[in-house]
């Protein structure tokens, strides 16, 4: 059996999926090539769980091409920040030429050449590159993830964002379940539709705030740009969700594509986890 593919396996702060994915397969028994960017501990990991381990930069060609080899399914994921244009025109032009078969991109709900966000526009131009490939692309398309409430938290006691009312809606999910839907599309045998929008709670603000037990506190775009470039330390995280925040502010009280997708449940076989249970697991 040929290898799958996973980058991101080592997990960030961001959602962890790609972690989640590779031990998943894993647990399935099947083989997985872990992509990492550095040899640290949870590369360690990931070899002592039985993955083979692929190390380099997602954005360099000639660390991309021998992940590749003899690889006919993988998980395609950079986190929010600068280079993800340049990691999937790499990931495209290998995968191409490779013979890649289906590849499980993640990518963002609002996805489209006029989105809100500098990187909700990228998201589209990387989902363009990956169907030109012609390997099997197949997008989940996420909502906003649990995990970037609680950041937003930190140790603040407090959820500060410039999103105006509390009565502003937010499509939700837990990273676990984009991972979950990507394992499950991986595994499928079926053919799979080329884009999966994934939304598995949608609330308001002031609700999500409440269901972490914390006040929700309106905060003036600007002066949350100003401060959460201490929290994050990077650019193109800031950018990105000071134009979310924003356009979320802006649409105020739901969009048509605010509604719980059926995805979750279908490459799961589960319902989408809950706020309240990501917030206490139990
Ligand atoms: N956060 C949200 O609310 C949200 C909502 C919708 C969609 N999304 C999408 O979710 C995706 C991110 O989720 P995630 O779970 O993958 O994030 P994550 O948990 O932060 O994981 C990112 C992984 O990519 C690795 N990485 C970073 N730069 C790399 C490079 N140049 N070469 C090789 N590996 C690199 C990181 O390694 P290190 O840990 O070693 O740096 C980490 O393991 C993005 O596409 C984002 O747009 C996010």
């Amino acid at each position: 059996m040929t290898p799958i593919l996973v980058t991101g396996a080592a997990g960030g702060t961001q959602g962890g999926t790609g972690r989640r994915v590779a031990e998943t397969l894993l647990r399935a028994g099947l083989p997985v090539r872990a992509f990492v960017r550095g040899d640290d501990a949870r590369a360690a990991e990931l070899k002592d769980l039985g993955a083979e381990i692929a190390l380099g930069d997602l954005r360099e060609i000639r660390a991309v091409t021998p992940a590749l080899q003899d690889v006919r399914r993988a998980y395609f994921t950079y986190p929010v920040a600068a280079g993800m244009l340049d990691a999937a025109a790499v990931f495209a032009a290998v995968a191409h030429q490779s013979g890649l078969e289906r590849v499980v991109a993640v990518s963002q709900l609002g996805s489209d050449p006029q989105a809100g966000t500098p990187h909700m526009r990228r998201h589209w131009v990387a989902e363009q590159l990956l169907d030109r490939a012609g390997i099997g692309a197949v997008h989940l398309r996420a909502a906003v993830f649990f995990e970037n409430l609680r950041v937003a938290i930190g140790d603040t006691g407090e959820l500060r964002l410039p999103l105006g009312s509390p009565d502003t809606v937010l499509p939700l999910i837990a990273g676990a379940d984009v991972a979950d839907v990507g394992a499950g599309v991986l595994c499928a045998d079926t053919p799979v539709a080329p884009v999966q929008w994934l939304a598995g709670e949608i609330m308001t603000v002031g609700e999500a705030a409440a269901i972490f037990d914390v006040p929700y506190v309106n905060v003036d775009p600007e002066e949350w740009a100003a401060s959460a470039m201490a929290r994050y330390r990077d650019d193109v995280v800031v950018e990105h969700l000071t134009h979310l925040w924003t356009m979320f502010a802006a649409i105020g009280s739901g969009h048509e594509l605010f509604r719980v997708t059926e995805s979750i449940e279908e490459f799961t076989g589960r319902p989408p986890r809950t706020l309240r249970d990501f917030v206490d697991p139990g």
